[in-house]
């Protein structure tokens, strides 16, 4: 049985990076070919047995509430127009069985403490964290694979990827004394590191399966990198603390679509592969 039930989203950020396109919606909201991103991250870990899922939002994040909603007079309008195709694709964003919660983060006080929000609705459970930015095609979804290796280790996994030496500044980088297995310990992690001082060019990119314990370590901790309260100095924390942390390489391709460069090339990519565009 997969013990893993709830995924959180923190999707209070503004965005800035989009503008002016995100001015007056969510970033989250921004289409890859026929899909706002924030559908792309729900199917990954709907498909990986997940049944709840937690948005952190904040203001102006009403549209992705929205996007889960139903909408019984659009629905009703497609079945009297036989647009019986999608009727279908309208239904599924919303699997029957699958929970929808959202929670509103007082203040944009970072992702530590973004996830820190969740803890009412998590409690002790592990659980997984997934920044919808950070769009990955695979084969096996790569929550699916974090599970997987979190169920087969005990403990924390960390989706990681190889960035380039220069851009270690934009991550959360790990330390694995070296190893370059697929699945490794983490023995330090280290939130935005200039590239002289990146323990490694292994970085953290949005996905991440996350054992309950790191409320505590997440719950008095002061600002760091960016002024920001950080979920790596929680992670931080809780390996200083005996904590069982991995890294894993997962298999697929990951697109920033924080950047306009991520999202143009998710759209070309994906929409010649599963649209024949
Ligand atoms: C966040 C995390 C960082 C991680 C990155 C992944 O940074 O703080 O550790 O590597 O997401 O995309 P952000 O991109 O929100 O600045």
């Amino acid at each position: 049985m997969n013990p893993v039930r709830i995924a959180v989203f923190p999707v209070a950020g503004l965005g800035t990076r989009c503008l002016p396109a995100t001015k007056a919606i969510p970033k989250e909201m921004l289409p890859v070919v026929d899909k706002p991103l924030i559908q792309y991250a729900a199917e990954e870990v709907i498909a990986a047995g997940i049944t709840t899922l937690v948005f952190i939002t904040g203001r102006s994040k009403r549209a992705i509430e929205d996007h889960f909603d139903l909408c019984p007079e659009l629905e009703s309008e497609l079945a009297a127009k036989n647009k019986t195709d999608v009727l279908k694709q309208l239904r599924d964003i919303t699997p029957k069985g699958i929970n929808f919660v959202y929670i509103r983060q007082p203040a944009p006080l970072g992702l530590g403490h973004a996830v820190l929000c969740a803890e009412p609705v998590v409690g002790k459970e592990p659980f997984a964290v997934i920044l919808p930015d950070d769009l990955i095609d695979a084969q096996t979804p790569v929550t699916k694979q974090l599970l997987d290796v979190a169920a087969a280790n005990g403990g924390s996994v960390l989706g990681v990827e190889d960035v380039a030496p220069q851009d270690t500044n934009k991550y959360g980088i790990v330390d694995t004394g070296g190893s370059s297995l697929g699945t490794a310990r983490v023995l330090d992690m280290v939130e935005k590191p200039h590239p002289d001082k990146a323990p490694s060019t292994l970085a953290v990119v949005g996905r991440y399966v996350l054992s309950g314990d790191i409320f505590d370590h997440l719950r008095d901790l002061g600002k760091g990198a960016g002024g920001e309260i950080q979920l790596t100095d929680g992670i931080t924390s809780m390996i200083k603390n005996q904590g069982r942390v991995f890294s894993h390489r997962f298999e697929g391709k990951r697109y920033d679509c924080g950047s306009k460069a991520g999202l143009f090339e998710a759209t070309v990519d994906l929409g010649r592969k599963y649209h024949g565009l």
